[in-house]
């Protein structure tokens, strides 16, 4: 089968590597990633939203399925052209990713549909609006409603520390967007669920841990994503019935999707915390997570082109995954996220890294000369899985002395020390 996807990341290389093992793989970029492009039999290089290049070069190479996977891409609609070319898409179009680009949209409709797990919210136009919700609680987080690469939300306490912060901070969004979301602080842990859905059904990959804070013991401002774990069916500080949630959760809304007539095809994640009062829904992406994909796509063992093939067909296969533990961390440039250095020379050893019992993924750098080099985006990632969390770490860990540049990383991803910090946590809000 001829499948193109579209997009150039870390999480891209790692989708381009489990797609390459079991089909013939086309790949459309901006600027040519070396990871993704070497596992490619072609690469178009261009603005994927130019749909008269992109569907002639599609009908022109007779591809067959097509998968989109980065936000932007998906809110400018890539999977509707792609579709228009006339091949089965496995990606969201662009009204059903907006539950991931229109916080707002995404909020009213599981309100309208009863959908269990949803903080207090209210969507406002005005700073009197925002008083009025800040006298209600105490706490509050004020997220903007489109996409922000994960570095729009402020939290009272962290980034917020009065109320005249929250308002000034809601009246910047409001210049810029005419409205914003204003939702409870909820004390708690945080997990990632991903799914594949075709639209009516659901299948969950193994719950993920992101962090997103720059700096060792979540400390900094927020970022992309600095690194994961994961340990096989539950989190370290879950519970079955937490899992059970947030499947629900997420069963609800692929059923309100339909109801309202945008059913959801493609990979839907939901961004959950377990809180005192159970589960809830902080947010929901139309994507795989970046780096939450290289963790579950390590153990995946069903070949990731039939799942997406069933899922454009809108009949959607088992699929199963490893019980192995996973750990994966971002190599960042110097200064990131404010200000990463961009157009320093890399090096990575892969003998070094096979060694370690791990691998690599190529994120945001680009190639001149057969040698690599940073932008101010995250640069690479290594990952690992073993049986043993603490192997997979020391695994991740020693990869990342095989990559070298103006680099850092956050080493306390994935240690016994930063989990029993989770564990601790949850047992210290006594559910
Ligand atoms: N890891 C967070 C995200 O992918 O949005």
């Amino acid at each position: 089968m001829k499948i193109v996807l579209v997009g150039s990341g870390a999480r891209e290389h790692a989708i381009a590597e489990q797609l390459s093992k079991s089909a013939s793989l086309y790949s459309i970029m901006e600027k040519k990633h070396p990871g993704i492009a070497s596992l490619s039999q072609e690469v178009l290089l261009c603005n994927p939203t130019d749909k008269e290049r992109v569907v002639s070069w599609c009908r022109e190479k007779g591809i067959e399925l097509g998968f989109v996977s980065p936000d932007g891409l998906l809110e400018k609609g890539v999977t509707d052209i792609l579709a228009s070319a006339g091949m089965k898409v496995a990606s969201p179009s662009r009204e059903a990713a907006r539950i991931e680009w229109d916080k707002g949209y995404a909020r009213t409709l599981l309100q309208k549909h009863n959908v269990a797990g949803l903080p207090a919210f209210k969507v406002v136009s005005s700073a009197e609006e925002a008083s009025a919700f800040l006298a209600q609680h105490k706490e509050v987080v004020v997220k903007p409603l489109g996409l922000t690469g994960g570095k729009g939300v402020r939290v009272m306490g962290e980034h917020l520390h009065t109320e005249q912060d929250v308002l000034d901070y809601v009246s910047e969004l409001l210049k810029k967007d005419k409205q914003a979301l204003l939702e409870e602080k909820l004390d708690g842990e945080e997990f990632s669920l991903q799914a594949f859905s075709d639209g009516e059904r659901l299948s969950v990959m193994p719950p993920v841990q992101d962090h997103k804070r720059a700096f060792v013991n979540d400390a900094g401002p927020n970022t992309g994503g600095m690194g994961s774990y994961s340990t096989g069916r539950l989190l370290p500080f879950m519970e079955l019935k937490d899992l059970e949630e947030a499947k629900s959760i997420m069963q609800q809304t692929i059923d309100a999707m339909q109801a309202e007539g945008n059913p959801f095809r493609g990979i839907l994640y939901g961004g959950f915390m377990i809180t005192r009062d159970g589960v809830k829904l902080i947010e929901y992406n139309a994507r795989f997570g970046d780096p939450e994909a290289m963790n579950v796509l390590m153990v995946l063992r069903t070949q990731l082109s039939e799942i997406l093939q069933s899922i454009a067909e809108g009949k959607l296969i088992p699929v199963a995954f490893s019980t192995n533990c996973t750990v994966v961390k971002y190599l960042v440039p110097e200064g990131y996220p404010e200000n990463g250095k961009k157009d320093c020379r890399i090096s990575i050893d892969n003998k070094a890294i096979w060694e370690c019992g791990g691998k690599t993924f190529l994120g945001s750098v680009y190639e001149s000369d057969g040698q690599i080099y940073t932008t101010s985006s995250r640069t690479a990632a290594v990952a690992a899985q073993d049986a043993s969390l603490e192997r997979a770490e020391e695994k991740a860990e020693c990869c990342t002395r095989a990559i070298q540049g103006p680099l850092w990383h956050r080493p306390d991803i994935g240690t016994p020390l930063l989990i029993r910090k989770r564990t601790e946590h949850m047992r210290r809000l006594n559910r």
